[in-house]
């Protein structure tokens, strides 16, 4: 399923002036960081993490605007973490193109990925919100740490489902649980909607993750705008392959096993029909949604309205997309 229209209607206005805020925040003398910088931007993306602080600002309250640099920001942590991560996963395709490592080399990405997180900062001191800027310091570095220690599991078909859990809430939740958190930050003054907010955020990145790791294996190449298969590239222990080796036949076990610590893709075609007839790929998502719904329990206590509306429909997103 694509994201809901009804969630991209509600914020359509608000985004075209993140997207504004962005741009204009990107520029720079410096024409190789313009270059890559718009080329990744301008790739497209779900803008999911935005989205998210717009949405959890509405239903907190906030009737300001400090939302929309704040939905910049994470945005560009966003993409510096891309930048990053796609020169660590060596991959080749995002958005549906070319990655800009594969572009531009690995040099640049590497570099104008610093040059976004900086870039982040400078904006993060701009906004003179103390407190959202903790938020944001302590999400990056938890981020870096989450990548540098799945950098660790590689290649261990020893990873369990807790490790495998530890990674992606630093990777990828905790940027969620920060965007969320931040829009309850605004609009808040007693703290229950930011506490509220950041565990639904918490909750709704880790569905994301463990479906994003579904459909490295099983997506749609054309929809996902990513190459299927990097994961296993890379010998990495994702929760389809964890559940292989705990629940799977002892001949898929032993394939998934060789996979994890050889890398590559010549074993693909063999540990995609062990995730798939073992009920990993399905324990998997059903994982994802318990997450999902452990995400809408967190905003029970937010008052009706249709940002609420729509966060509780991201959540229905998060577990079940295809892209
Ligand atoms: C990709 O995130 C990185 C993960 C955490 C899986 P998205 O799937 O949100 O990427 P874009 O921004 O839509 O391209
Ligand atoms: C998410 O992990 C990476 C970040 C949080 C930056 P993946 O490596 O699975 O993301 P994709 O699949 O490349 O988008
Ligand atoms: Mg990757
Ligand atoms: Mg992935």
């Amino acid at each position: 399923m694509p994201l809901p229209d009804t969630v991209s209607a509600l914020v359509a206005d608000d985004l075209n002036t993140v997207d504004d805020i962005i741009r204009e925040r990107l520029r720079s003398e410096v024409p190789l960081i313009r270059q890559v910088a718009q080329y990744i931007v301008s790739g497209g993306g779900k803008r999911l993490r935005p989205i998210l602080l717009l949405l959890a600002a509405g239903a907190s309250g906030y009737r300001g605007k400090l939302h929309l640099e704040l939905a910049a920001v994470i945005e560009i942590i966003h993409t510096a973490t891309l930048l990053h991560d796609d020169v660590v996963d060596e991959s080749d395709l995002r958005r549906g193109r070319q990655t800009a490592n594969a572009l531009f080399g690995n040099a640049a990405s590497v570099l104008v990925g610093d040059f976004l997180h900086s870039r982040s900062f400078q904006m993060m001191v701009d906004a003179g919100n103390p407190k959202g800027m903790r938020v944001l310091a302590d999400a990056t570095s938890l981020i870096a740490e989450g990548e540098v220690l799945q950098l660790a599991h590689c290649h261990d078909a020893n990873v369990d489902e807790e490790r495998y859990l530890q990674v992606i809430r630093y990777k990828t939740a905790k940027l969620f649980e920060a965007a969320a958190r931040l829009g309850g930050i605004l609009g808040d003054d007693d703290g229950s909607a930011e506490a509220a907010l950041g565990e639904y955020g918490t909750h709704l990145g880790t569905a994301f993750q463990i479906v994003d790791d579904v459909l490295d294996y099983s997506g749609d190449e054309e929809q996902i705008g990513k190459q299927v298969g990097d994961d296993l590239a890379e010998g990495k222990p994702t929760l389809p392959l964890i559940h292989v080796l705990r629940h799977g036949t002892p001949e898929q076990a032993v394939v998934v096993r060789q996979a994890i610590e050889s890398g590559g893709r010549a074993l693909f075609p063999e540990v995609l029909a062990a995730v798939r007839s073992s009920g990993a790929l399905q324990h998997a998502l059903d994982l994802a949604e318990h997450e999902s719904l452990a995400a809408r329990n967190a905003i029970v206590c937010l008052a009706d309205t249709k940002y609420k509306k729509a966060l509780l429909e991201l959540t229905v997103f998060a577990a079940q997309r295809n892209n």
